[in-house]
């Protein structure tokens, strides 16, 4: 399974560092190169010769101990690393890489490391609950790290409670479970749309809306992670698109009509998630307009139905819609995917806490042409895209005779 991946595994200073040998061991029994980077702390519970000698490669204990003159060892290993897991995960270790320290080898290789990163946190359980721990956790998530929740039992410091290591095959089985998931969009192109249009009035005035780009962007980075080629077709947002897909920006809903139609023929899968405008302005002024007289009355006309375009033309695309409802979203759903002849569509009710436009999580029910799919608690927008490009995945790869259903 792990047959030319590289692993990075960082051991801190914990009792469950001696866990981190055996799964030092049975990631390298899967194929992958294991480079592991100890801290000093966790060189007082394991010596790093048990790690050399179970990862057959030099073990990184100190930054200033360069041993090739040729590379700059963290930039080196950060640059050719697939995956970093960090197990045991002490509390000081999360709160250094979430406040971005840099002052031994492990924090200043995941400074520089642009892979992804799987922690799995080990402490005692008023530790693990400690409100700078959570919130420790919680950015990291945010930022897009990835945990194996550590398990309840028997703790070294005596309690019986949550915090002792995930058993070392539960670390490698999530180690697989993420090369699995980043393969199974490999050779897909994917289009998404995100962020709000903006239909201008005048040079300084424009109509949009509340979207911040954020569950088109968090879309786009999950697909790209699950291997696909990603291109990004964004309108008016508050954050910087993802690294590593093609961007294209647009400002109104006709700009966004032609990029998306320009690229459609490519794609195999495209997610409308972008918040676009019905209406613009029939009359766009070349000047700033004047104040006159106490009301103003603006003259709307309606924009073209990208997805519903999108629906018409398609051929063998996979086509996702979003609906932004605020009543009846089963309903408003299903008619959207019919009619725009969508093979999912993405509900979310935008008047409840916590869902829709602009937050950073989102509560979705997702359907298809036989009703509701799936219906997801209030999670982290990119939990929501990891879900739902699992959804889609799973969907592509039924048998041809079964795609009738998707
Ligand atoms: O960007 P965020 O702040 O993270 O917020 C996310 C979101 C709330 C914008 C997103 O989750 C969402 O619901 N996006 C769709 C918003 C919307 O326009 O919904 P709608 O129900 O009005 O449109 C239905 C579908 O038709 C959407 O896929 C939309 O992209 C598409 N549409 C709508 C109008 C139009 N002229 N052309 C379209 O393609």
């Amino acid at each position: 399974m792990l047959t030319g991946k590289s692993i990075i595994l960082g051991i801190t200073g914990g009792i469950a560092a001696y866990k981190g040998a055996a799964l030092c061991s049975k990631l390298v029994q899967a194929g992958a190169k294991v480079h592991v980077i100890m801290t000093e702390s966790a060189t007082k519970f394991i010596t790093p010769l048990t790690l050399q000698t179970l990862s057959r490669n030099p073990v990184y204990t100190d930054t200033f101990d360069e041993r090739d003159p040729s590379v700059v060892s963290h930039i080196h290993l950060a640059d050719h690393a697939d995956l970093i897991v960090i197990a045991p995960a002490t509390a000081n270790a999360i709160a250094k890489l979430a406040g971005g320290h840099a002052d031994d080898m492990l924090s200043t290789t995941l400074l520089a490391a642009t892979c992804p990163v799987l922690i799995a946190p080990a402490m005692n359980v008023h530790m693990y609950e400690h409100p700078a721990v959570v919130s420790n956790l919680e950015l990291l998530a945010s930022r897009g790290a990835m945990f194996v929740e550590p398990g309840t039992g028997q703790l070294a410091c005596g309690y019986v409670a949550k915090g002792r290591l995930a058993e070392p095959e539960e670390i490698a089985d999530a180690v697989e479970a993420w090369f699995a998931r980043s393969r199974s969009l490999a050779g897909k192109r994917v289009l998404v749309t995100a962020g709000g249009t903006m239909e201008r009035l005048d040079p300084v005035r424009y109509l949009t809306n509340d979207s911040s780009g954020k569950m088109g962007f968090a879309i786009a980075e999950a697909a790209k992670l699950m291997g696909a080629e990603v291109t990004l077709v964004a309108g008016r947002t508050i954050a910087p698109p993802p690294a590593g897909v093609h961007v294209v920006r647009v400002e109104s809903a006709e700009q966004m009509l032609e990029a998306v139609t320009a690229e459609y023929d490519d794609m195999d899968i495209v997610i409308k998630a972008a918040a676009v405008a019905d209406y613009r302005a029939v009359n766009i002024s070349g000047q700033k307009l004047k104040k006159n007289g106490e009301r103003l009355v603006l003259e709307l006309e309606r924009t073209t139905d990208i997805l519903e375009t999108l629906g018409r033309r398609k051929t063998h695309q996979f086509l996702v819609g979003f609906a932004a409802e605020t009543e009846q979203v089963a309903r408003y759903a299903m008619d959207k995917l019919r009619r725009k002849h969508c093979d999912l569509v993405v509900a979310n009710d935008v008047s409840m806490e916590g869902a829709g436009f602009n937050g950073d999580t989102n509560i979705v029910q997702v359907f298809g042409e036989e009703g509701l799919v799936e219906a997801l608690p209030i999670m982290s927008k990119r939990e929501v895209a990891s879900r739902l490009l699992e959804l889609i995945g799973d969907r592509l790869a039924r048998p041809e005779g079964s795609k009738h259903d998707r």
